[in-house]
C-alpha cells in the first residue's frame, strides 16, 4: 500500500490561480485536516476529544474584486460563479459558508487545492473552510474558531461539533490538541510516538456509508435523549449511547495521562477500547473499520480505532515503525479476501495548524 503525500502545493497553487485568473492572489493560506486519537462523539456533548492535526492541508488563494462576483476554482471540484447571496451544493457552499460566517463583504477570486483525502473522514471540509477564512479574513486566528464552526453547522448545515476547525486552527507540530468543549479549555500534549519507536498510520477504507450523514444526526438526536434522562428510564439503546460518551471522556482523560507517563501499551489499549466502545455501545462503526483495527490489532499494532464521524471513512493504527509494512499487506490481503476495493493510509505526524502565507 502506497503511502498518501502530504506535500506542500503553495507554487503550485500561486500557479494555478496566475493559470485560472490571470494575476498573482493577493494573500494566501492553508489549513489542515486532522485525526482524532480519542474522544470520539463528545465534542457536541461538551466533552473532550484529543486531535492532532495532519501534515495533509488544504490552500486557499484569494484576491478581491473591484465588482460583487465571487468566482471559484478548485482543482479538484471544477468551477463555480456567482455571487455572496448564493447557496450552491458542494465544495463551493463551504466556501461561501467561510465567506459569510467570517462576515466577508465584495466579490472575490478564490482558487483551492488540497491533499487531504476528499470525503474521507478527515476533515477536508473544515480544512477548506478553515484556510479559506485564513486567506481572506485578517482576524486573529484564535478569533476565527467560532466562526469557522458556525460556517459548517449553519451555513453548510452539516451538525458537526467543533472539533475539526478547533484544531486545524490550533493545533500544534507534535502535540495533541485536548479540548474540553464544557469549559472551552485547550491544551497542548506532547504527542511523539517516534520517541518509542512508534507511528500513526491513518488508514482510509474509502468507504463512506450513504447512511453517513443521517447516520451522524440520528447518534447525536439519541445520546442526546440519553444523556437529558434519569438514567433508570433508559432503554437498552439509549443505555449503549450513554455509556459510550461517558466511558468515552474517561478514556481521553486516562490517554492523557498515559502519554504523560510514557506509557505506549497503555495508549493503544485505551485506543483499542474506544474503537469496542463505538462499534457495540454507539453502533457508528462499519465492516471496513472493523476489518482494518482487528487485523492491525493481529499483527502487531498497540492500538486500532475508528476516528471520526464513522460509518466508513478512516482508521488510525499506533503500530511500531519496523511493522508498518506487515500491518498494511496484512490489511491489504484482508480487504481482498472480502473482495472490497484495496484501502489507501498516510502517515499522520502531528503537523503545524492554519496559516498565512
Ligand atoms: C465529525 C464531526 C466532529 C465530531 C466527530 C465525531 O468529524 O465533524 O465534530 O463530532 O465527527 O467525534
Amino acid at each position: 500500500m502506497q503511502l498518501i503525500p502530504g506535500e506542500d502545493l503553495t507554487a503550485h497553487v500561486r500557479g494555478a490561480f496566475v493559470a485560472a485568473f490571470g494575476h498573482l492572489p493577493e494573500a494566501m493560506a492553508k489549513a489542515p485536516g486532522r485525526v482524532n486519537l480519542i474522544g470520539e462523539h463528545t465534542d457536541y456533548h461538551g466533552g473532550l476529544c484529543l486531535p492532532i492535526a495532519l501534515p495533509h492541508a488544504t490552500w486557499a488563494a484569494v484576491r478581491g474584486r473591484d465588482d460583487t462576483a465571487v468566482r471559484l476554482v478548485s482543482t479538484w471540484g471544477g468551477e463555480w460563479h456567482g455571487t455572496l447571496a448564493e447557496r450552491p451544493e458542494g465544495w463551493a457552499s463551504y466556501i461561501l459558508g467561510a465567506l459569510r460566517a467570517t462576515g466577508h463583504r465584495g466579490g472575490l477570486e478564490v482558487l483551492v487545492d488540497s491533499t487531504v483525502p476528499v470525503g474521507a473522514g478527515l476533515s477536508s471540509s473544515a480544512a477548506l473552510i478553515c484556510a479559506v477564512a485564513l486567506a481572506t479574513s485578517s482576524a486573529p486566528v484564535e478569533e476565527l474558531v467560532a466562526p469557522c464552526v458556525r460556517a459548517e453547522s449553519e451555513e453548510v448545515g452539516a451538525p458537526t461539533g467543533g472539533l475539526d476547525q478547533t484544531v486545524a486552527l490550533l493545533g500544534a507540530a507534535g502535540h495533541a490538541l485536548l479540548l474540553d468543549f464544557a469549559s472551552a479549555a485547550r491544551q497542548q500534549v506532547p504527542w511523539e510516538p517516534g520517541r518509542a519507536g512508534l507511528e500513526l498510520l491513518v488508514v482510509d477504507t474509502r468507504t463512506r456509508h450513504e447512511h453517513a450523514a443521517g447516520g451522524y444526526a440520528d447518534r447525536r438526536r439519541e445520546s442526546e435523549e440519553a444523556l437529558a434522562a434519569e438514567a433508570d428510564e433508559l432503554s437498552p439503546l439509549h443505555r449503549r449511547r450513554r455509556r459510550h460518551v461517558v466511558s468515552e471522556n474517561a478514556r481521553v482523560s486516562a490517554l492523557v495521562a498515559a502519554l504523560h507517563g510514557g506509557d505506549w501499551p497503555r495508549v493503544g489499549a485505551l485506543m483499542t477500547a474506544s474503537h469496542e466502545s463505538l462499534r457495540h455501545d454507539f453502533e457508528v462503526s462499519c465492516a471496513e473499520l472493523d476489518a482494518v483495527v482487528d487485523t492491525a490489532l493481529a499483527h502487531g499494532a498497540l492500538g486500532a480505532r475508528m476516528t471520526g464521524g464513522g460509518f466508513g471513512g478512516c482508521a488510525i493504527v499506533l503500530s511500531p515503525v519496523g511493522m508498518r509494512d506487515t500491518v498494511l499487506t496484512e490489511i491489504s490481503s484482508a480487504y481482498a479476501a472480502r473482495g472490497w476495493p484495496q484501502p489507501a493510509a498516510l502517515l499522520a505526524t502531528a503537523s503545524a495548524p492554519a496559516t498565512r502565507l
